[in-house]
């Protein structure tokens, strides 16, 4: 009784914390104005705009402050800041690619964006959606403050007071500010190009007063191992903005299933438990989406859902209950050639198209959650998802405030992707050095991953015990016990040792859980060429990935896939190599122009071997 009653307790203070975010799901069915384009800019490395000399902040009143209006009431009046037309930025995007001076920087931005609303009728609220701005966020309209947001890469939505709006010229200003902290996540020290802005989409949306804030339409876990039922179980729930009405009703329709059901409304949550009718589960061999409608009194929402189980079972992974192994790829949030983050639906079509050919089913979106355009993308490419926060390597575990940054961002990360069939991993983090602070902290995550959404298996990339056994390298990290799947990186070949070491190393962990390679990779400058003992040379790299592909052959049984490191070349400002790396890190398998390296057809020649031994 006591466990059932801890089960109870958890989900419904899950259910109770869910209520508190105000994050929109789904904002893409959305009546909105889009406020992408150009937008006006103050540089503002000492924070003038924000903080005086004399106090902490400025007061709102105060005409200097940079979110006031720029323009003198009479000529008399002293303004020393101003938006114009000539200091202007591209929204969404980083700033480091758009203007030279803006390659390294680190430090405040001032954006300002003009826009006119038309009158909007009946009952109705607005929001102001982010997809998100690198890396905090204070947002104000008309001189008032809307709010302030942390996190580099996870969507935010303000509530706007229509007393606020007006029918001309409101005046948005957002001041983005990308320096690094000890205490945010990530932390100082990262291996990826700090891009700093808007980032991705901005736009006004407009909803009824009572709106369907978020839902989760997904198949019930399933932990038996079997395949989904013919008429298989659905469990989620919808969440309004508000309790509604006594009698309220709420309709869920699929209308190629002929299906729709209605429920009262129980609550600002309502559970859903229902069956539905036989239907085309969702895989990467058949990526069926289903549009499912949501319906309140007021209010009517629709997405497009694939209906699929994932689980770790004993030591392998089942997807609708069969056994996968994932021919995976790493990739980063960044568009090489043009030396930027990714946003937009053709840069997904690019990083996926590109994993594609190499003959993947499964991508490792690292090290943070990657624009909203790849998971819907990937979820009608059919391939499978790894999706992960930044807690990467020296967080401060120990700070309980970062914890919660992280929970923060973990949440954020859910809430967008809970429908997306191709998510099937959560990943709280990536090469974090063992402690039992960092234990602990990481374990915390794991549990709130679960807490959110218990369909999906939770991990991070965990840490590898090299001294254990002479010939044997074990993954006994003591997080493996938290997770659903026991993933490492290793660089054996490039880090350590040369490449031929791989043919005496074997891997295990003592967790009879699934195995997973979450990196492998070594360095190649595209179209240098040389001996395969000449680092960063192609062909050392080429023989690096054939010695690894040879040692993945001798795994134990319990290895179900493998993301290397990395789709394509990638900026960072650790790499300092003059010659190969010039300010990139090179272990693409597709260098910064697009081109494929030698090594990128040992891994399609191998993914293709797996692909036709499973279709036997
Ligand atoms: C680490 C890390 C990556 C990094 C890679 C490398 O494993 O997870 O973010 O880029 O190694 O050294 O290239």
């Amino acid at each position: 009784m006591k466990k059932l009653s801890l089960i109870i307790f958890v989900s419904f203070w899950s259910l109770i914390t869910l209520a508190q975010s105000n994050l929109i799901s789904n904002t893409g069915a959305r009546k909105s104005l889009s406020l992408n384009g150009k937008w006006e800019y103050i540089v503002d490395p000492y924070e003038t705009g924000f903080y005086d000399y004399r106090y902490k902040e400025l007061k709102e009143n105060n005409p200097d402050a940079y979110w006031n209006t720029d323009v003198q009431v009479n000529k008399t009046e002293k303004k020393e800041h101003g938006y114009v037309e000539k200091y202007s930025l591209e929204v969404p995007g980083d700033w480091n690619h758009q203007e030279p001076q803006f390659l390294f920087y680190e430090g405040t931005v001032w954006y300002k964006k003009s826009f006119d609303l038309e009158k909007a009728f009946g009952e109705h609220k607005f929001f102001l959606y982010f997809g998100a701005v690198n890396y905090r966020a204070d947002v104000y309209l008309n001189g008032k403050k809307l709010g302030m947001h942390k996190g580099g890469f996870t969507p935010f939505n303000f509530e706007v007071p229509e007393s606020l709006l007006k029918e001309k010229g409101n005046f948005l200003v957002v001041k983005v500010d990308n320096k690094r902290y000890a205490d945010e996540v990530p932390t100082l020290n990262t291996d990826w190009w700090n891009y700093g802005g808007i980032t991705r989409e901005v736009k006004l949306m407009e909803v009824p007063t009572d709106f369907i804030q978020d839902f989760v339409v997904q198949l019930k876990k399933d932990t038996s191992g079997k395949a989904p039922d013919k008429t298989p179980e659905v469990e989620g729930w919808v969440k309004l903005n508000r309790a509604p009405a006594k009698g309220e009703l709420i309709t869920i329709e699929l209308p190629e299933l002929k299906y729709k059901k209605v429920f009262a409304a129980e609550g600002q949550l309502t559970a859903l438990h229902f069956k539905l009718p036989k239907l085309q589960l969702w895989s990467p061999e058949t990526p069926k989406l289903y549009t499912v409608i949501i319906k309140t009194k007021n209010d009517q929402t629709k997405d497009k859902i694939g209906f699929r189980t994932i689980a770790a079972h004993g030591t392998q992974v089942l997807l609708n209950g069969k056994p996968i192994f994932m021919r995976g790829i790493s990739i980063h949030g960044e568009i090489p050639q043009e030396v930027r983050r990714a946003y937009s639906a053709a840069d997904a079509a690019q990083l996926l198209g590109q994993a594609r050919e190499l003959g993947c089913n499964m991508v490792r979106l690292a090290h943070y959650p990657h624009d909203e355009t790849m998971t819907r993308l990937a979820d009608s490419l059919g391939i499978l998802v790894w999706s992960e926060i930044p807690v990467y390597w020296t967080i401060d575990f120990g700070n309980p405030e970062v914890l919660g940054k992280a929970k923060a961002q973990l949440e954020e990360m859910i809430t967008r992707d809970h429908n997306r069939a191709s998510v099937i991993i959560w990943s709280v983090g990536n090469e974090t050095p063992i402690s039992p602070v960092r234990t602990n902290f990481m374990h915390n995550l794991l549990t709130r991953a679960r807490e959110l959404d218990n369909t999906r298996m939770v991990s991070a990339a965990l840490e590898v015990n090299y001294s254990a056994l002479k010939d044997k390298n074990i993954v006994d990290d003591p997080l493996g016990e938290f997770v659903d799947l026991v993933a490492f990186n290793e660089y054996l070949g490039w880090y350590g040792g040369l490449p031929d070491k791989c043919r005496t190393t074997n891997w295990d962990t003592p967790y009879n859980k699934p195995l997973f390679v979450s990196e492998t990779g070594g360095d190649a400058k595209g179209g240098f060429h040389a001996d395969s003992l000449t680092r960063f040379s192609e062909e050392y790299q080429e023989w690096y990935f054939k010695e690894q592909v040879a040692m993945f052959k001798r795994m134990p049984a319990k290895f179900v896939g493998i993301s290397p490191w990395i789709l394509a070349d990638f900026r960072s400002p650790k790499r300092n190599n003059p010659l190969y790396q010039d300010g990139w890190n090179r272990k693409g398998l597709y260098d910064d122009k697009g081109n494929k390296k030698k090594a990128f057809y040992i891994m399609k020649a191998w993914y293709e071997q797996i692909k036709k031994e499973q279709q036997h």
